[in-house]
Protein backbone atom coordinates (compact mmCIF):
# COMPACT_ATOMS: atom_id res chain seq x y z
CA UNK A 1 0.00 0.00 0.00
CA UNK A 2 2.83 2.40 0.62
CA UNK A 3 3.83 2.75 -2.69
CA UNK A 4 0.19 3.83 -3.57
CA UNK A 5 -0.44 7.31 -4.12
CA UNK A 6 -3.90 8.88 -3.73
CA UNK A 7 -5.21 12.25 -5.07
CA UNK A 8 -7.97 14.13 -4.28
CA UNK A 9 -9.52 17.88 -4.52
CA UNK A 10 -12.12 19.84 -2.25
CA UNK A 11 -15.46 19.28 -2.53
CA UNK A 12 -15.19 15.75 -4.94
CA UNK A 13 -18.53 14.11 -6.02
CA UNK A 14 -19.73 12.51 -2.87
CA UNK A 15 -21.73 8.86 -3.34
CA UNK A 16 -22.84 6.51 -0.36
CA UNK A 17 -22.71 2.73 0.28
CA UNK A 18 -25.71 1.46 3.02
CA UNK A 19 -25.46 -1.85 4.20
CA UNK A 20 -28.33 -3.60 3.82
CA UNK A 21 -27.50 -7.12 3.46
CA UNK A 22 -28.12 -9.06 6.89
CA UNK A 23 -30.83 -10.90 7.88
CA UNK A 24 -31.15 -9.90 11.05
CA UNK A 25 -31.44 -13.30 12.80
CA UNK A 26 -32.00 -11.87 16.43
CA UNK A 27 -35.26 -10.08 14.75
CA UNK A 28 -37.20 -13.95 14.41
CA UNK A 29 -38.54 -12.92 11.27
CA UNK A 30 -39.62 -13.73 7.96
CA UNK A 31 -38.74 -10.65 6.64
CA UNK A 32 -35.37 -9.13 6.47
CA UNK A 33 -34.38 -6.59 9.12
CA UNK A 34 -33.98 -3.59 7.38
CA UNK A 35 -37.35 -3.91 6.08
CA UNK A 36 -38.90 -3.44 9.91
CA UNK A 37 -40.81 -0.36 10.11
CA UNK A 38 -40.00 2.22 12.40
CA UNK A 39 -42.18 5.14 12.90
CA UNK A 40 -43.70 3.90 9.29
CA UNK A 41 -40.76 3.54 7.18
CA UNK A 42 -38.09 0.23 6.31
CA UNK A 43 -35.25 1.27 8.90
CA UNK A 44 -33.12 1.37 6.23
CA UNK A 45 -34.94 4.51 4.31
CA UNK A 46 -33.50 6.63 7.40
CA UNK A 47 -29.50 6.30 6.38
CA UNK A 48 -30.40 6.34 3.17
CA UNK A 49 -32.61 9.37 3.37
CA UNK A 50 -29.66 11.10 5.44
CA UNK A 51 -27.28 10.67 2.87
CA UNK A 52 -29.59 12.05 -0.08
CA UNK A 53 -29.61 15.08 2.14
CA UNK A 54 -26.16 15.21 2.21
CA UNK A 55 -26.19 15.27 -1.59
CA UNK A 56 -24.92 11.50 -2.23
CA UNK A 57 -25.64 10.20 -5.63
CA UNK A 58 -25.48 7.60 -6.32
CA UNK A 59 -26.99 5.64 -3.57
CA UNK A 60 -25.42 2.29 -3.62
CA UNK A 61 -27.78 -0.27 -0.79
CA UNK A 62 -26.22 -3.32 -1.07
CA UNK A 63 -28.38 -6.06 -0.60
CA UNK A 64 -28.25 -9.52 -0.17
CA UNK A 65 -30.63 -11.38 2.03
CA UNK A 66 -34.31 -10.88 0.54
CA UNK A 67 -32.79 -8.76 -2.01
CA UNK A 68 -35.88 -7.90 -4.38
CA UNK A 69 -38.10 -7.33 -1.69
CA UNK A 70 -35.51 -4.86 -0.09
CA UNK A 71 -35.05 -3.32 -3.29
CA UNK A 72 -38.44 -2.22 -4.06
CA UNK A 73 -38.98 -1.08 -0.18
CA UNK A 74 -36.24 1.45 -0.95
CA UNK A 75 -37.42 2.30 -4.77
CA UNK A 76 -40.19 3.08 -2.98
CA UNK A 77 -38.98 5.46 -0.14
CA UNK A 78 -36.32 6.95 -2.38
CA UNK A 79 -38.59 7.73 -5.75
CA UNK A 80 -36.23 10.42 -7.06
CA UNK A 81 -32.89 9.20 -5.88
CA UNK A 82 -30.17 7.98 -8.21
CA UNK A 83 -30.03 4.23 -6.78
CA UNK A 84 -27.54 1.42 -8.16
CA UNK A 85 -28.28 -1.92 -6.18
CA UNK A 86 -25.23 -3.92 -5.51
CA UNK A 87 -25.49 -7.83 -4.56
CA UNK A 88 -23.58 -9.23 -1.83
CA UNK A 89 -24.45 -13.13 -2.62
CA UNK A 90 -22.94 -14.50 0.94
CA UNK A 91 -22.17 -12.32 3.92
CA UNK A 92 -18.19 -12.99 4.71
CA UNK A 93 -18.13 -9.48 6.55
CA UNK A 94 -18.54 -5.58 6.43
CA UNK A 95 -15.25 -5.45 3.81
CA UNK A 96 -16.71 -7.67 1.76
CA UNK A 97 -20.45 -6.17 1.78
CA UNK A 98 -18.88 -2.78 0.62
CA UNK A 99 -16.94 -4.58 -1.97
CA UNK A 100 -19.46 -5.25 -3.72
CA UNK A 101 -20.41 -2.13 -4.30
CA UNK A 102 -17.64 -1.81 -6.50
CA UNK A 103 -19.28 -2.45 -10.19
CA UNK A 104 -22.28 -0.01 -9.17
CA UNK A 105 -19.29 2.71 -8.16
CA UNK A 106 -17.22 1.54 -11.59
CA UNK A 107 -17.24 5.40 -13.02
CA UNK A 108 -17.33 7.30 -9.85
CA UNK A 109 -14.44 8.73 -8.82
CA UNK A 110 -14.67 11.04 -5.62
CA UNK A 111 -15.67 10.40 -1.63
CA UNK A 112 -17.81 7.29 -0.72
CA UNK A 113 -20.02 7.69 2.81
CA UNK A 114 -19.93 4.16 4.30
CA UNK A 115 -23.21 3.36 6.26
CA UNK A 116 -24.92 0.59 8.21
CA UNK A 117 -28.83 0.15 6.62
CA UNK A 118 -29.83 -0.72 10.44
CA UNK A 119 -28.45 2.50 11.87
CA UNK A 120 -31.66 4.93 12.00
CA UNK A 121 -30.65 7.47 14.51
CA UNK A 122 -27.58 9.09 12.61
CA UNK A 123 -28.25 13.16 12.32
CA UNK A 124 -27.69 14.75 9.54
CA UNK A 125 -25.38 17.25 11.66
CA UNK A 126 -22.63 14.42 12.34
CA UNK A 127 -22.67 13.54 8.83
CA UNK A 128 -21.38 16.95 7.83
CA UNK A 129 -19.20 17.43 10.35
CA UNK A 130 -17.59 13.92 9.24
CA UNK A 131 -17.29 15.70 6.00
CA UNK A 132 -15.89 18.71 7.36
CA UNK A 133 -13.19 17.13 8.99
CA UNK A 134 -12.44 14.84 5.92
CA UNK A 135 -12.26 18.21 4.04
CA UNK A 136 -10.19 19.80 6.68
CA UNK A 137 -7.89 16.41 6.80
CA UNK A 138 -5.23 14.77 4.24
CA UNK A 139 -5.85 11.31 4.69
CA UNK A 140 -7.96 9.57 2.58
CA UNK A 141 -10.51 8.37 5.11
CA UNK A 142 -12.70 9.85 8.05
CA UNK A 143 -14.23 8.27 10.82
CA UNK A 144 -17.36 8.47 13.37
CA UNK A 145 -16.15 7.46 16.71
CA UNK A 146 -17.92 7.37 20.34
CA UNK A 147 -17.19 7.22 23.64
CA UNK A 148 -19.12 4.14 25.05
CA UNK A 149 -19.73 3.21 29.06
CA UNK A 150 -19.80 -0.13 27.99
CA UNK A 151 -17.83 -0.64 24.67
CA UNK A 152 -18.19 -4.39 24.94
CA UNK A 153 -18.79 -5.93 21.28
CA UNK A 154 -17.64 -2.61 19.06
CA UNK A 155 -14.50 -2.19 17.23
CA UNK A 156 -12.02 -0.07 19.53
CA UNK A 157 -10.11 2.81 18.31
CA UNK A 158 -6.79 2.63 18.55
CA UNK A 159 -4.42 5.55 18.80
CA UNK A 160 -1.06 5.97 18.74
CA UNK A 161 0.65 5.50 22.06
CA UNK A 162 -2.48 4.94 23.54
CA UNK A 163 -3.20 8.34 24.20
CA UNK A 164 -6.38 10.29 23.54
CA UNK A 165 -4.86 12.78 21.58
CA UNK A 166 -3.05 10.61 19.74
CA UNK A 167 -3.42 9.68 15.81
CA UNK A 168 -5.88 6.76 14.71
CA UNK A 169 -3.45 3.86 14.06
CA UNK A 170 -6.14 1.20 13.50
CA UNK A 171 -9.34 -0.42 14.73
CA UNK A 172 -9.26 -3.38 16.47
CA UNK A 173 -12.80 -5.74 17.21
CA UNK A 174 -13.60 -6.89 20.53
CA UNK A 175 -13.06 -10.59 19.91
CA UNK A 176 -9.50 -9.46 18.59
CA UNK A 177 -8.35 -7.19 21.38
CA UNK A 178 -5.56 -7.27 23.91
CA UNK A 179 -6.51 -6.88 27.66
CA UNK A 180 -5.12 -3.24 27.08
CA UNK A 181 -7.39 -2.66 24.30
CA UNK A 182 -10.26 -4.00 25.50
CA UNK A 183 -10.25 -1.16 28.24
CA UNK A 184 -10.43 1.37 25.38
CA UNK A 185 -13.51 2.83 25.51
CA UNK A 186 -13.63 4.88 22.22
CA UNK A 187 -15.48 2.83 19.50
CA UNK A 188 -15.78 2.60 16.10
CA UNK A 189 -19.41 3.58 15.04
CA UNK A 190 -18.65 1.71 11.67
CA UNK A 191 -19.46 4.97 9.44
CA UNK A 192 -16.55 6.33 7.15
CA UNK A 193 -16.22 8.97 4.18
CA UNK A 194 -13.63 7.47 2.44
CA UNK A 195 -11.75 8.85 -1.03
CA UNK A 196 -12.69 5.88 -3.80
CA UNK A 197 -9.83 5.14 -5.59
CA UNK A 198 -8.24 3.96 -1.97
CA UNK A 199 -11.36 2.10 -0.97
CA UNK A 200 -10.93 -0.08 -3.91
CA UNK A 201 -7.65 -0.88 -3.76
CA UNK A 202 -7.78 -1.06 -0.19
CA UNK A 203 -10.42 -3.66 0.18
CA UNK A 204 -8.60 -5.90 -2.42
CA UNK A 205 -5.68 -5.98 0.32
CA UNK A 206 -8.05 -6.87 3.50
CA UNK A 207 -7.80 -10.53 4.36
CA UNK A 208 -10.36 -12.77 6.43
CA UNK A 209 -7.11 -13.44 9.00
CA UNK A 210 -9.11 -12.41 12.77
CA UNK A 211 -10.86 -14.25 15.14
CA UNK A 212 -14.21 -14.11 13.27
CA UNK A 213 -12.53 -15.63 9.67
CA UNK A 214 -15.02 -12.53 8.50
CA UNK A 215 -13.58 -9.23 5.67
CA UNK A 216 -13.43 -6.78 8.18
CA UNK A 217 -14.05 -2.95 6.79
CA UNK A 218 -12.23 -1.88 9.60
CA UNK A 219 -8.82 -3.37 8.46
CA UNK A 220 -9.49 -0.26 6.03
CA UNK A 221 -8.44 2.46 8.62
CA UNK A 222 -4.83 0.76 9.05
CA UNK A 223 -4.19 0.93 5.78
CA UNK A 224 -5.55 4.60 5.62
CA UNK A 225 -3.51 5.78 8.64
CA UNK A 226 -0.49 4.61 6.52
CA UNK A 227 -1.18 7.39 4.17
CA UNK A 228 -2.25 10.12 6.57
CA UNK A 229 -3.84 11.16 9.40
CA UNK A 230 -7.22 9.53 9.63
CA UNK A 231 -9.84 12.05 10.93
CA UNK A 232 -12.45 11.16 13.39
CA UNK A 233 -15.69 12.85 14.85
CA UNK A 234 -17.21 12.26 17.90
CA UNK A 235 -21.03 11.36 17.93
CA UNK A 236 -23.31 10.64 20.34
CA UNK A 237 -23.99 6.76 21.90
CA UNK A 238 -27.79 6.60 20.97
CA UNK A 239 -27.02 8.16 17.08
CA UNK A 240 -24.66 4.75 16.07
CA UNK A 241 -27.13 2.49 18.29
CA UNK A 242 -28.24 0.14 15.68
CA UNK A 243 -31.15 -2.37 15.77
CA UNK A 244 -30.78 -6.09 16.32
CA UNK A 245 -33.74 -7.39 18.22
CA UNK A 246 -37.22 -6.41 18.50
CA UNK A 247 -36.57 -4.68 21.52
CA UNK A 248 -34.18 -2.56 19.90
CA UNK A 249 -36.39 -1.93 17.63
CA UNK A 250 -39.33 -0.27 19.48
CA UNK A 251 -36.24 1.66 21.75
CA UNK A 252 -34.72 3.29 18.71
CA UNK A 253 -38.86 4.04 17.16
CA UNK A 254 -38.84 6.17 21.14
CA UNK A 255 -36.40 8.13 20.66
CA UNK A 256 -37.09 9.29 16.66
CA UNK A 257 -40.68 10.00 18.14
CA UNK A 258 -39.15 11.88 20.83
CA UNK A 259 -37.00 13.81 18.17
CA UNK A 260 -39.65 14.24 15.98
CA UNK A 261 -41.76 15.52 18.93
CA UNK A 262 -40.28 17.96 20.14
CA UNK A 263 -39.18 19.45 16.48
CA UNK A 264 -42.99 20.50 16.29
CA UNK A 265 -43.60 21.75 19.89
CA UNK A 266 -40.42 24.00 19.40
CA UNK A 267 -42.06 25.35 16.47
CA UNK A 268 -45.46 26.42 18.00
CA UNK A 269 -47.31 23.02 18.04
CA UNK A 270 -49.13 21.72 21.51
CA UNK A 271 -48.98 17.82 21.68
CA UNK A 272 -51.42 16.93 24.53
CA UNK A 273 -49.47 13.34 25.05
CA UNK A 274 -46.24 13.19 23.15
CA UNK A 275 -45.57 10.31 24.64
CA UNK A 276 -48.23 8.75 22.31
CA UNK A 277 -48.42 11.08 19.53
CA UNK A 278 -46.99 9.42 16.46
CA UNK A 279 -46.06 11.88 13.78
CA UNK A 280 -43.93 10.18 11.00
CA UNK A 281 -40.82 12.17 9.58
CA UNK A 282 -42.36 14.18 6.51
CA UNK A 283 -45.01 15.35 8.33
CA UNK A 284 -45.59 19.48 8.42
CA UNK A 285 -47.25 20.96 11.17
CA UNK A 286 -48.40 24.54 11.09
CA UNK A 287 -48.03 26.56 14.51
CA UNK A 288 -50.61 26.70 17.33
CA UNK A 289 -52.21 23.52 15.84
CA UNK A 290 -53.31 21.44 18.98
CA UNK A 291 -52.69 17.52 18.64
CA UNK A 292 -54.80 15.16 21.16
CA UNK A 293 -53.38 11.76 22.54
CA UNK A 294 -52.93 8.42 20.58
CA UNK A 295 -53.33 9.88 17.40
CA UNK A 296 -50.80 8.75 14.32
CA UNK A 297 -50.10 11.39 11.56
CA UNK A 298 -48.46 9.63 8.74
CA UNK A 299 -46.43 9.92 5.61
CA UNK A 300 -47.52 12.82 3.56
CA UNK A 301 -49.65 14.71 5.74
CA UNK A 302 -49.63 18.50 5.81
CA UNK A 303 -51.94 20.51 8.37
CA UNK A 304 -52.38 24.14 8.49
CA UNK A 305 -52.07 26.40 11.53
CA UNK A 306 -54.76 26.73 14.06
CA UNK A 307 -56.07 22.91 13.34
CA UNK A 308 -57.07 20.70 15.96
CA UNK A 309 -56.74 16.83 16.22
CA UNK A 310 -58.70 15.37 18.39
CA UNK A 311 -57.98 11.96 19.93
CA UNK A 312 -57.44 8.70 18.57
CA UNK A 313 -57.32 10.48 14.66
CA UNK A 314 -55.17 8.77 12.42
CA UNK A 315 -54.01 10.98 9.06
CA UNK A 316 -52.52 9.33 6.42
CA UNK A 317 -51.14 11.46 3.29
CA UNK A 318 -53.92 14.04 3.56
CA UNK A 319 -54.22 17.64 4.01
CA UNK A 320 -56.13 19.91 6.25
CA UNK A 321 -55.98 23.40 6.10
CA UNK A 322 -56.32 25.79 8.62
CA UNK A 323 -58.66 26.67 11.49
CA UNK A 324 -60.57 22.76 10.83
CA UNK A 325 -61.27 21.35 14.09
CA UNK A 326 -61.11 17.30 13.54
CA UNK A 327 -63.09 15.46 16.41
CA UNK A 328 -61.76 12.68 17.70
CA UNK A 329 -61.10 9.04 16.28
CA UNK A 330 -61.57 10.52 12.63
CA UNK A 331 -59.35 8.65 10.04
CA UNK A 332 -58.56 10.11 6.69
CA UNK A 333 -56.50 8.17 4.26
CA UNK A 334 -55.32 10.86 1.07
CA UNK A 335 -58.03 13.67 1.50
CA UNK A 336 -58.23 17.15 1.07
CA UNK A 337 -60.11 19.21 3.71
CA UNK A 338 -60.42 23.00 3.06
CA UNK A 339 -60.35 25.77 6.07
CA UNK A 340 -62.15 26.02 8.88
CA UNK A 341 -63.96 22.60 8.39
CA UNK A 342 -65.86 20.62 11.46
CA UNK A 343 -65.21 16.76 11.19
CA UNK A 344 -65.91 14.12 12.77
CA UNK A 345 -66.08 12.28 15.79
CA UNK A 346 -65.61 9.13 13.87
CA UNK A 347 -65.58 10.07 10.30
CA UNK A 348 -63.96 8.43 7.88
CA UNK A 349 -62.32 10.56 4.76
CA UNK A 350 -61.00 7.85 1.75
CA UNK A 351 -58.86 8.69 -0.98
CA UNK A 352 -59.86 11.12 -3.35
CA UNK A 353 -62.07 13.29 -0.98
CA UNK A 354 -61.60 16.72 -1.16
CA UNK A 355 -63.63 19.36 0.93
CA UNK A 356 -63.69 22.96 0.41
CA UNK A 357 -63.89 25.27 3.22
CA UNK A 358 -66.50 24.74 6.37
CA UNK A 359 -67.49 21.72 5.62
CA UNK A 360 -68.82 20.03 8.45
CA UNK A 361 -69.01 15.77 8.51
CA UNK A 362 -70.12 14.65 11.47
CA UNK A 363 -70.17 10.88 13.13
CA UNK A 364 -69.52 7.37 10.87
CA UNK A 365 -69.85 9.68 7.83
CA UNK A 366 -67.73 8.16 5.13
CA UNK A 367 -66.87 9.69 2.23
CA UNK A 368 -64.70 8.36 -1.31
CA UNK A 369 -63.83 9.81 -3.96
CA UNK A 370 -66.16 13.22 -2.69
CA UNK A 371 -65.83 16.51 -3.43
CA UNK A 372 -68.03 18.72 -1.46
CA UNK A 373 -68.77 22.34 -1.95
CA UNK A 374 -68.09 25.32 0.55
CA UNK A 375 -71.08 25.19 4.00
CA UNK A 376 -72.19 21.93 3.12
CA UNK A 377 -73.33 19.22 5.70
CA UNK A 378 -73.46 15.76 6.04
CA UNK A 379 -74.12 15.02 10.01
CA UNK A 380 -74.92 11.21 10.84
CA UNK A 381 -74.55 8.11 9.52
CA UNK A 382 -73.92 8.39 5.43
CA UNK A 383 -71.62 7.36 2.71
CA UNK A 384 -70.76 9.60 -0.25
CA UNK A 385 -69.02 7.81 -2.51
CA UNK A 386 -68.32 9.49 -6.33
CA UNK A 387 -70.20 12.20 -5.61
CA UNK A 388 -69.73 15.83 -6.87
CA UNK A 389 -71.54 18.17 -4.38
CA UNK A 390 -72.33 21.61 -4.54
CA UNK A 391 -72.29 24.67 -1.89
CA UNK A 392 -74.76 25.25 0.92
CA UNK A 393 -76.19 21.38 0.27
CA UNK A 394 -77.36 19.18 3.31
CA UNK A 395 -77.45 15.83 3.21
CA UNK A 396 -79.68 14.11 5.78
CA UNK A 397 -78.84 11.09 8.49
CA UNK A 398 -78.46 7.82 7.10
CA UNK A 399 -78.21 8.78 3.15
CA UNK A 400 -76.19 6.80 0.95
CA UNK A 401 -75.22 6.91 -2.71
CA UNK A 402 -75.38 3.55 -4.15
CA UNK A 403 -72.46 4.41 -6.74
CA UNK A 404 -71.53 0.29 -7.91
CA UNK A 405 -74.04 -1.83 -9.40
CA UNK A 406 -72.00 -4.88 -8.92
CA UNK A 407 -69.30 -3.70 -12.09
CA UNK A 408 -69.46 -0.18 -12.62
CA UNK A 409 -68.59 2.35 -10.08
CA UNK A 410 -70.92 5.78 -11.08
CA UNK A 411 -71.24 9.12 -10.21
CA UNK A 412 -73.93 11.15 -7.73
CA UNK A 413 -73.81 14.90 -8.64
CA UNK A 414 -76.22 17.25 -6.02
CA UNK A 415 -76.05 20.84 -7.10
CA UNK A 416 -75.94 24.00 -4.85
CA UNK A 417 -78.73 24.52 -1.93
CA UNK A 418 -79.96 21.18 -2.18
CA UNK A 419 -81.64 19.59 0.64
CA UNK A 420 -81.34 15.82 1.10
CA UNK A 421 -83.95 14.46 3.49
CA UNK A 422 -83.01 11.71 5.90
CA UNK A 423 -82.53 7.98 4.79
CA UNK A 424 -82.10 8.82 1.42
CA UNK A 425 -80.92 6.78 -1.32
CA UNK A 426 -79.02 7.88 -4.40
CA UNK A 427 -78.88 5.30 -7.05
CA UNK A 428 -76.25 6.72 -9.25
CA UNK A 429 -75.68 7.61 -12.03
CA UNK A 430 -78.36 10.22 -10.90
CA UNK A 431 -77.97 14.10 -10.29
CA UNK A 432 -80.32 16.57 -7.98
CA UNK A 433 -80.28 20.02 -9.75
CA UNK A 434 -79.62 23.58 -7.40
CA UNK A 435 -81.96 24.00 -4.72
CA UNK A 436 -84.07 20.61 -4.96
CA UNK A 437 -85.62 19.23 -2.58
CA UNK A 438 -85.31 14.85 -1.97
CA UNK A 439 -88.21 13.56 0.40
CA UNK A 440 -86.95 11.86 4.00
CA UNK A 441 -86.62 7.38 3.01
CA UNK A 442 -86.76 8.66 -1.20
CA UNK A 443 -84.64 6.08 -3.41
CA UNK A 444 -83.60 8.87 -6.48
CA UNK A 445 -83.65 6.57 -9.37
CA UNK A 446 -83.91 9.61 -11.84
CA UNK A 447 -82.53 12.91 -12.00
CA UNK A 448 -84.21 15.94 -9.93
CA UNK A 449 -84.59 19.01 -11.95
CA UNK A 450 -83.10 22.52 -10.47
CA UNK A 451 -86.01 23.87 -7.68
CA UNK A 452 -88.14 20.60 -7.62
CA UNK A 453 -88.92 18.06 -5.15
CA UNK A 454 -88.70 14.51 -5.43
CA UNK A 455 -90.23 11.61 -2.88
CA UNK A 456 -90.28 8.52 -4.20
CA UNK A 457 -92.59 6.46 -1.01
CA UNK A 458 -95.64 5.24 -0.26
CA UNK A 459 -98.46 7.73 0.50
CA UNK A 460 -98.58 6.58 4.38
CA UNK A 461 -102.00 4.79 5.62
CA UNK A 462 -102.91 3.90 9.06
CA UNK A 463 -105.18 1.18 9.66
CA UNK A 464 -106.93 1.82 13.31
CA UNK A 465 -107.82 -1.01 15.29
CA UNK A 466 -105.02 -3.59 13.16
CA UNK A 467 -103.46 -4.80 16.23
CA UNK A 468 -106.54 -5.59 18.00
CA UNK A 469 -107.58 -7.54 14.96
CA UNK A 470 -104.84 -9.38 13.94
CA UNK A 471 -104.00 -10.75 18.00
CA UNK A 472 -108.24 -11.83 17.82
CA UNK A 473 -107.23 -14.00 14.63
CA UNK A 474 -104.49 -15.58 16.04
CA UNK A 475 -106.66 -16.65 19.25
C1 LIG B 1 -19.06 -3.40 13.05
C2 LIG B 1 -17.59 -2.95 13.06
C3 LIG B 1 -17.22 -2.49 14.47
C4 LIG B 1 -18.15 -1.40 14.92
C5 LIG B 1 -19.60 -1.84 14.81
C6 LIG B 1 -20.51 -0.68 15.09
C7 LIG B 1 -16.51 -4.37 11.40
C8 LIG B 1 -15.61 -5.53 11.20
N1 LIG B 1 -16.78 -4.07 12.67
O1 LIG B 1 -19.15 -4.53 13.88
O2 LIG B 1 -15.90 -2.02 14.48
O3 LIG B 1 -17.84 -1.05 16.27
O4 LIG B 1 -19.88 -2.32 13.49
O5 LIG B 1 -21.84 -1.11 15.04
O6 LIG B 1 -16.92 -3.75 10.44
N2 LIG B 1 -23.26 -6.59 6.89
C9 LIG B 1 -23.49 -6.93 5.57
N3 LIG B 1 -22.75 -7.94 5.03
C10 LIG B 1 -21.80 -8.62 5.73
C11 LIG B 1 -21.58 -8.24 7.08
C12 LIG B 1 -22.32 -7.23 7.61
O7 LIG B 1 -24.33 -6.35 4.91
O8 LIG B 1 -21.17 -9.52 5.16
C13 LIG B 1 -24.05 -5.48 7.49
C14 LIG B 1 -24.89 -6.00 8.63
O9 LIG B 1 -26.18 -6.40 8.18
C15 LIG B 1 -24.95 -4.80 9.54
C16 LIG B 1 -23.63 -4.09 9.33
O10 LIG B 1 -23.16 -4.55 8.08
O11 LIG B 1 -25.97 -3.90 9.16
C17 LIG B 1 -22.64 -4.32 10.45
O12 LIG B 1 -22.27 -5.66 10.46
P1 LIG B 1 -21.97 -6.48 11.78
O13 LIG B 1 -21.49 -7.82 11.41
O14 LIG B 1 -23.11 -6.38 12.71
O15 LIG B 1 -20.73 -5.69 12.38
P2 LIG B 1 -20.41 -5.53 13.90
O16 LIG B 1 -19.94 -6.82 14.44
O17 LIG B 1 -21.51 -4.87 14.58
CA1 LIG C 1 -23.75 -4.82 14.56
Amino acid sequence: MSHFLFLRCMSSPLAAVVLCAGKGTRMKSEKAKVLHPLLGRPLCAYPLKRALELGASPLVPVVGHQAAEVEQAIRAQLPSATLRFALQQEQRGTADAVRSAEGALKEFSGRVLILYGDVPLLRRETLEALVAAYEAGKGPLALVSTVLEDPTGYGRVIREGGKEGGQIARIVEHKDCTPEQRAVRECNAGIYLVESSFLWRALAEIRPQNAQGEYYLTDLVELAARLGPVASVEADATEMAGVNDRVELAARARVMQQRINERHMRAGVTLLDPATTFIEDDVTLGPDTEVGPLVTLAAGTVVGRDVTIGQGCVLTASTVADGTSIKPYSVFEEARVGERCIIGPFSRLRPGTELAEEVHLGNFVETKKARIGKGSKASHLTYLGDAKIGAGVNVGAGTITCNYDGVNKHVTELGDGVFIGSDTQLVAPVSVGDGAYVGAGTTVTKNVPPGSLAVSRVPQVNKEGWVARKKAKQG
